[in-house]
């Protein structure tokens, strides 16, 4: 169990401040942190409170601020020097760009300059962690926290320790994203991708294999996602979705479909067999969320979440970039 408590109070430091940057520093000080983003171009400098103003103001359009826009704005300052963004700071996240090199001397400034009760987390979308922080005397407290663009709207965040990485930092990183809205991930092994980017690359490799061999033109292949597999996606994934087809739930439908998921890797040079080791695996967990008891309700469940998207509309006019 985590001894942090989070408390809005605590300052967390951005370093960068782009894309990524920005919309954590709307996330946080709208969880009520103060902010500091340290970047060292003046041009960002200049014109990130416009962003985040701008940020700000959609989501009070769509009614999800509790304060003004002016408030929590208020909350965030910029500074070009690393040492002052942290030097408060309980959380500092790195938004820097994607270069070991340069991630490497920031974590030594932000290691050498931060409280040392701080976790030092980065962005990074591939780089694991002891690429960059491996030997700083600090290494025990730096974890990569990826997360999804923008982390304002997208709540998943995957945390990546090194194996230096202590579990208390872990453990300290999720209890903050957390009470801050989001929503952490463990992810073991620092594998390439992590696993946000691996489910989104096996559904990429598979869409640009589709089209390369004249299966589906690219907008269909997009609509099989937006108007099928993306609808049940957008509440529940994958492994809940195939649970919920097959009566029997996730066993049965390993047993049914199994043999035709392998024969469809094979086809693509992939060996990795469901086997029945993997599928108790599997089941048992699912069986721990999901009782199969409870599984007729759950269907039910799934029909009352599919209504309720289609009286939404979701926009689905071919994009226009005029
Ligand atoms: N864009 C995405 O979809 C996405 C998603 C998840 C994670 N990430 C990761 O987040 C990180 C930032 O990505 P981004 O898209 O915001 O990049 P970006 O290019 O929009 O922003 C990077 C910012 O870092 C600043 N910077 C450069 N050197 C710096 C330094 N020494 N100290 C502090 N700031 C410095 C730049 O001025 C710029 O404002 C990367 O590691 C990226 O891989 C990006």
């Amino acid at each position: 169990m985590s001894e942090h408590h989070p408390s809005a109070a605590e300052g967390i430091a951005v370093i960068g401040g782009g894309s990524i940057g920005v919309a954590f520093a709307v996330l946080f000080a709208r969880a009520g942190h103060p902010v500091r983003i340290s970047d060292p171009s003046p041009d960002r400098r200049a014109i990130i409170p416009t962003e985040i103003a701008a940020r700000l103001d959609g989501l009070a359009e769509h009614g999800l601020l509790e304060e003004t826009t002016a408030d929590i704005a208020a909350r965030i300052t910029t500074t070009d020097s690393v040492a002052d963004a942290v030097s408060d700071a309980v959380l500092v996240q790195e938004c820097a760009p994607e270069r070991a090199d340069l991630k490497r001397a920031l974590f030594a400034e932000v290691d050498e300059n931060a409280p040392p009760e701080a976790v030092l987390a980065s962005s990074s979308s591939a780089l694991p962690v002891s690429r960059f922080a491996a030997g700083l005397p600090g290494e025990s407290r730096c974890l990569v926290a990826h997360p999804g663009n923008p982390p304002h709207l997208i709540p998943v965040i995957e945390l990546v320790p090194a194996p230096f990485t202590t579990e208390a930092t872990v453990e300290k990183a999720e209890a903050i994203y957390t009470d801050a809205g989001l929503s952490p991930i463990r992810v073991h092994g620092e594998p390439e991708g992590f696993v946000f980017n691996r489910l989104q690359g096996a559904l990429l490799r598979e869409a640009y294999c589709l089209v390369r061999d004249g299966v589906a033109s690219v907008d269909d292949v997009d609509k099989a996602v937006r108007d099928g597999l993306g609808r049940r996606w957008s509440f529940m994934c994958p492994f809940e979705t195939v649970d919920l087809n097959t009566r029997g739930g996730i066993e049965s439908h390993a047993a049914k479909m199994g043999p035709a998921y392998e024969r469809m890797g094979a086809e693509r040079g992939q060996h990795d067999p469901w086997t029945g080791d993997l599928v108790a695996a599997v089941t048992a967990q699912r069986r721990a969320l999901l009782p199969l008891d409870d599984w007729d309700k759950r269907v039910a469940w799934r029909d009352e979440q599919l209504m309720s998207n289609l009286l939404r509309t979701p926009d689905t006019t071919t994009e226009d970039h005029s």
